[in-house]
């Protein structure tokens, strides 16, 4: 555990916070390093039932960092970002997620491995990965279409614009939407509701809901990851990502 990364295990429930509200809990590569412990450790703890992510401060997840992508970029599939997603993508006990304020870009891909998703009424979704000169990630590429269809799946990706609630409802990237003041307490409460069914039955469940895409999600992870570090280091990528950093500088 860090700082910017905080859990804590109460009634079964493994909450795991992004806690980098002044950054809107943007991840850095030390970011996803702790998130990739805490998952292990969820993992093989027997007291741990179930998971729950979320974020400090009013956001989920600004998404990567774009200044510690720069210092820090991946590199290939043991950088720190692709370790985490397979982490998440692996992990045997069911994952919800609480969504408030902005999910960006991975925020929202990684949505796509959690098992339920409660979102505030305002939260904002965004997979900006174009235009950035990036490509989809996160196995975004085939689990997007299968829960959207491709014609959403593919607006959202391709334009890479915010959209609403209402829309990540309508594309199977969340399961419910609640007004902001009563977000806690339904994820809260759902991820309880889980931690008391009997472990074994969720597990198998969970895998024989999973189970028959791993091996493609393993594979659509490792084709969009080899694509998306040759992006990076594109003359696209680093024009987008220099915009966003001299913002307030001009
Ligand atoms: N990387 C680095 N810093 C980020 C960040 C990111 N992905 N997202 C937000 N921040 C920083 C901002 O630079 C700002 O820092 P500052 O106060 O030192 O200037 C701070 O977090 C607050 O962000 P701000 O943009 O002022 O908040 P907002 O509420 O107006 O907008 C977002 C929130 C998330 C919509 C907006 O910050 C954004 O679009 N961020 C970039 C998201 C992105 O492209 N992610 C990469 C996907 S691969």
């Amino acid at each position: 555990m860090s700082d910017t990364l905080l859990t804590q295990l109460d009634a079964g429930v493994f909450s795991v916070t992004f806690n980098r509200p002044e950054k809107k809990n943007a991840f850095t590569h030390a970011m996803y390093e702790a998130a990739t412990a805490a998952l292990q450790e969820a993992e093989r703890r027997d007291d741990v039932r179930v998971v729950l992510l979320s974020g400090a401060g009013g956001a989920f997840t600004a998404g990567n960092d774009i200044g510690d992508f720069l210092e820090h970029p991946p590199t290939g599939e043991d950088s720190a970002v692709f370790q985490y997603l397979r982490a998440l993508a692996g992990l045997s006990k069911p994952v919800l997620a609480a969504v408030e304020g902005a999910a960006v870009g991975i925020g929202t891909t990684m949505l796509l491995h959690c098992d339920y998703v409660v979102a505030g009424e305002k939260a904002r979704f965004s997979m900006p990965f174009v235009n950035l000169g990036l490509c989809a990630e996160g196995a975004s590429s085939l689990l997007l279409p299968r829960a959207a269809g491709f014609a959403l799946a593919s607006e959202l990706l391709l334009f890479g614009d915010p959209f609403d609630a209402a829309t990540a409802l309508r594309a199977g990237i969340i399961n419910k939407a609640v007004p902001e003041a009563q977000l806690k307490e339904v994820a809260t409460e759902r991820a309880r509701a889980l931690a008391q069914r009997p472990a074994q039955a969720l597990k198998v469940t969970k895998a024989l809901i999973r189970g028959p895409l791993r091996e493609q999600v393993d594979a659509a992870l490792k084709r969009e990851g080899a694509e998306f570090v040759q992006r990076l280091a594109s003359d696209e990528a680093k024009e987008a990502f220099m915009s966003f950093m001299s913002r307030g500088r001009k």
